[in-house]
């Protein structure tokens, strides 16, 4: 693989992007086994390193290096001497001196882990930074699309390799503020697909016309046709006072429940990244898949061990040969 460091889909090359999610695939198959344990990055650390809540994103980090057979560390930042002012470059250097192997980082402000990764000799994985992006949420979201049946198009999209094309994407929600829908649109509309941004004016990123998607202002017309509807959390850890006027009624008017669905392709598979706000962006029928729709909500967390094993293996390199 060309790449060093994974920080964007945007910077990613094509060839590269495609390498993981058949890797990904592979990894499937192994994380079905009842040993789950391969032997590729024995005697190799992964650090774990989130200056932002996670529950998914950093268990399936640490269980991709586990299933590798690599050391996996968490650092638990609010113990951490970040506590005591250090800086964000003496903690990665420390990271490195202590003998660390790769560092997956999280961090509320864009651009940290390219940052990171300019100071350090070890690969640096984005694990979601600021607003701006995360890559192995969309390659993760690409795989299970990947998988699933896109009954519209009468064929799996792209049995061999990823091809999206026809395939018609709605990401909904407060987009402004999602580096899941950012990396999604670079990452699907690379692969083919069509992908709309839809939710209220105020949730529009300002610079939505510099991404490969268009913006819907209506939920029933930006859905209409979509065979893939992916919803997302409003985050408020990240707004500003005065974009909504409240939960409640943003749940009334742009929440994706079954009469909203009604407007997608019949067989339209819904997703979200987690963690969800059930009742607020999506109704909870919607969300368990009793709404007429399948929900792929629990196949992306899983696939998400599968993709990160991917990269950890792609970026930290095999010293056992082929061990698949
Ligand atoms: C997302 C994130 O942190 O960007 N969650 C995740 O990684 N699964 C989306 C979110 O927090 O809403």
């Amino acid at each position: 693989m060309a790449l060093r460091h994974l920080l964007s889909i945007e910077e990613t090359e094509d060839a590269d992007v495609r390498l993981i999610m058949e890797t990904a695939r592979s990894f499937q198959d192994v994380i079905g086994r009842p040993v789950k344990k391969v032997p590729a990055l024995r005697g190799r650390t992964v650090v774990t390193l989130f200056y932002e809540a996670s529950t998914r994103t950093r268990t399936s980090f640490e269980l991709a290096a586990k299933y590798l057979s690599a050391d996996a560390v968490n650092i638990a930042v609010a113990q951490s001497s970040v506590t005591k002012g250090e800086s964000l470059k003496d903690t990665v250097r420390t990271l490195e001196a202590v003998t660390a192997d790769c560092v997956v980082m999280r961090h509320s402000s864009s651009g940290a882990p390219h940052l990171a990764a300019g100071m350090l000799g070890i690969p640096v994985i984005n694990a979601g930074d600021g607003r701006h992006e995360h890559p192995t949420q969309a390659l993760l979201d690409a795989v299970t699309i990947w998988d699933a049946w896109a009954p519209g198009l009468g064929k799996k999209v792209g049995v061999d390799a990823p091809d999206f094309s026809g395939l018609r994407v709605a990401i909904v929600g407060d987009v402004a503020h999602s580096r899941v829908a950012r990396s999604n649109a670079w990452l699907l509309s690379r692969l083919g697909a069509e992908v709309r941004f839809v939710g209220p004016t105020t949730l529009m990123p300002a610079d939505a016309s510099l991404l490969p998607a268009t913006v819907h202002s209506d939920l029933r017309a930006g859905i209409e046709g979509a065979h893939v509807v992916m919803v997302l959390r409003l985050q408020t850890e990240r707004q500003e006072a005065g974009l909504l006027p409240t939960a409640r009624e943003y749940s009334r008017i742009w929440g994706v429940n079954r009469s909203a669905l009604a407007a997608a392709h019949p067989d339209a598979l819904v997703m979200h990244p987690g963690p969800m706000n059930r009742g607020v962006e999506i109704a909870p029928d919607v969300a368990d898949g009793l709404a007429g729709h399948a929900s792929a909500i629990e196949t992306q967390v899983r696939n998400g061990v599968a993709v990160r094993m991917a990269c950890l293996y792609l970026l930290m390199g095999s010293a056992a040969g082929d061990v698949l």
